[in-house]
């Protein structure tokens, strides 16, 4: 038998609010800890807070599994908290023939034909917002831009209709607070389960999604029997969960970090050209999606650590993105940094399959700040919008100082 180390306890719990507020110094005591470390607030639980742990655990999917759950509850012991998904929750071979149908669907080549009319949102509601701001004073950038902009272009383009679209926002936030613990954040958010939950199941149908949108060509892939006709819906539903809440926050996170550093914003305004890296770095430097859990599926290690078969692994995505041991200054916000590496979008086979489409949407947007808006100003202190797994922010109030 191999020998393993002891691995490191830590009484720290990662959803306790002054950790969800701020969760870098957390980062750092459980990466300074040991490459796997115990939390012994929740049963089972070990944490890979570095990135060398963290990309070995997504990359691994024989040892460390989905179906038991992405988030800390753990599957094989407790139901889910909604029927499972068929991506994200799944295992090959059913997440390989799903991931394959949806992966087409928003293949590079797919979503080139979106970019123009992607590009035209993003350059009226930017001009929405400058004459907002010279108007009132300042934006509320979240309300004004980070949350309408993916509300409009992702919805238009899996060919929902317009009304009713507050319901992807209430549906994100209970998905992904519901990847935590059964705590007052998930209970809020659930609330209005039932009825947001409706809404989208509704939506899902193939009679509420255009014909020729993502939604519509996930039922030609039924039809065509490249997928269970009956999973249709169910990989709408996977649009319609991880493809709107995610990229308000990385937009909103993004333009908090450029109001954060305006000489980044200036290079930025200087060379738009630099839209794509500034919102990459963003995404290392304020990971919308902090954590992503897996399911040992046997006894095995990490670094030589003992993990044993129904372990939750949580693999803290945003630590990992800051860990000083593959990073050179992790905490700078520097947008030509080559940022590539970062796992904000997981790695392996479950890694992000609308990451064309999200980098689309960050890099228009900021494109068409920076070609319009000499620089932005804080314009007042920010709030934030705490959850179980994302980082968000409530409010930002900034000032556009037009060209
Ligand atoms: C900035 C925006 C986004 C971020 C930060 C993000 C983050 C992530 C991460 C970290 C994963 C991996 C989860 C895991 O390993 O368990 C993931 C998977 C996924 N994402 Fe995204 N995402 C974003 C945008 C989108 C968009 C626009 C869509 C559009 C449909 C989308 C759909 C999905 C789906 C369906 C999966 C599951 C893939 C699989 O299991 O094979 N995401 N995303």
């Amino acid at each position: 038998m191999t020998e393993t180390l002891v691995t490191p306890e830590l009484d720290i719990d990662p959803y306790a609010e002054a950790n969800l507020i701020d969760p870098y110094p957390m980062h750092q005591r459980i990466r300074d800890a040991g490459p796997v470390v115990r939390l012994t607030r929740y049963p089972r639980l070990l944490a890979c807070a570095r990135h060398a742990e963290a990309h070995a655990v997504l990359s691994n999917h024989v040892d460390f599994i989905s179906g038991a759950g992405v988030g800390l509850s753990n599957f094989n012991l407790e139901p889910p908290f909604r029927p499972k998904s068929l991506i994200l929750e799944a295992d090959p071979p059913l997440h390989t023939q799903n991931r394959a149908v949806l992966s087409r669907i928003l293949s590079p080549k797919a979503v080139l034909q979106i970019r123009a009319t992607f590009t035209a949102v993003a350059e009226a509601m930017v001009e929405r917002c400058v004459a907002e701001s010279l108007a009132q004073g300042s934006i509320d950038a979240i309300a004004a831009l980070a949350q309408p902009y993916p509300l409009k272009v992702f919805p238009d383009a899996v060919g929902l209709e317009p009304e009713g679209r507050e319901n992807l926002l209430l549906y994100g936030d209970m998905v992904f607070n519901s990847m935590g613990p059964r705590n007052a954040l998930l209970a809020k958010s659930a609330e209005r389960m039932a009825p947001v939950t409706d809404w989208i199941m509704r939506h899902c149908q193939r009679d509420h999604l255009r014909p020729g949108g993502f939604g519509d060509q996930i039922y030609q892939a039924a039809d065509a029997g490249e997928i269970e006709a009956a999973h249709a819906p169910m990989l709408v539903r996977s649009f319609l969960s991880a493809g709107v809440d995610t990229t308000v926050n990385g937009i909103g996170n993004a333009l908090f970090a450029l109001a954060q550093h305006p000489q980044e914003y200036a290079r930025l305004h200087a060379d738009p050209g630099l839209a794509r890296s500034a919102f990459e770095e963003a995404l290392r430097w304020e990971t919308a999606t902090q954590t992503f859990f897996r399911t040992a599926a046997r006894d095995c290690q990490i670094a030589g650590h003992a993990v044993a078969e129904n372990d939750k692994l949580l693999c803290m995505l945003a630590s990992a993105n800051r860990d000083p041991r593959r990073w050179t200054d992790p905490d700078r916000y520097d947008i030509t940094r080559r940022a590539s590496g970062h796992i904000a979008m997981g790695t392996g086979i479950h890694g992000c399959v609308g990451q064309v489409v999200a980098r689309l949407e960050g890099e228009v947007v900021l494109a068409a700040l920076a070609r319009r808006v000499a620089r932005i100003e804080v314009a007042g202190p920010h709030t934030r919008r705490l959850n179980n797994t994302l980082r968000a922010l409530q409010t930002l109030p900034l000032r556009l100082i037009p060209v």
